[in-house]
């Protein structure tokens, strides 16, 4: 079962979902498709990615809001949004992105309704593995627990990366391993 999915089993559907820098939208329309939200706002710094976001929705019919906005400065409507999805969309690399995570966070923080969920799918290091064996550890241990918790789902698996150093995925006896010790 996919994320999609599992929030949909567990919270029905989310009436108004805001995707933090959304890019061409395809995340919502999958959201929309599946059931899960009523109407999609989208925001991203590039103009040319919502245009292919408004013409892909209007061809699903999917209810849509977007504008281009800087991540960086936006200012969301408090409390205005039941769901929150970042996908890929946060995380601060080279010379773009979010270079001010904490203001963003604190933005999206208080736009959530009081129910509502923030969901991210994400890595905040300068790149990809490029985090330290400590930080490593506590991503690790985060997985194993959840995959124990909610096996039916792979809604935080994301972040079960390599480790720096390696080439393959750790095994599920590496990870009862390093959960153990
Ligand atoms: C890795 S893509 C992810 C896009 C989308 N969430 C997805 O899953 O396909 C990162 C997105 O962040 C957008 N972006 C980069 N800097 C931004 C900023 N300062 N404010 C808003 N969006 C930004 C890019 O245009 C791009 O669409």
């Amino acid at each position: 079962m996919g994320w999609m999915d599992h929030l949909l089993k567990e919270f029905g559907k989310f009436e108004r979902a805001l995707f933090v820098s959304c890019g061409d939208g395809w995340v919502e329309r999958d959201c929309f498709q599946a059931g899960l939200i009523g109407h999609a706002i989208g925001f991203d710094i590039l103009p040319e990615l919502l245009e292919t976001a408004r013409t892909e929705a209007a061809k699903i019919r999917m209810p849509s809001t977007y504008s281009v906005e800087d991540g960086n400065k936006i200012n969301l409507p408090k409390g205005g949004y039941n769901l929150v999805v970042n996908n890929g969309a946060c995380h601060h690399g080279a010379c773009h992105h979010i270079a001010f995570l904490g203001r963003l966070l604190r933005e999206v923080n208080g736009a959530l309704a009081p129910d509502g969920l923030y969901v991210i799918i994400d890595y905040t290091a300068p790149h990809w593995n490029q985090y330290s064996w400590a930080a490593w550890e506590q991503i690790i241990k985060a997985n194993v627990e959840l995959t124990r918790t909610a096996p039916e789902t792979n809604l935080f698996t994301f972040a079960i990366c390599r480790p720096k150093g390696t080439s393959e995925m750790p095994s599920q006896e590496q990870l009862d391993a390093w959960t153990e010790e």
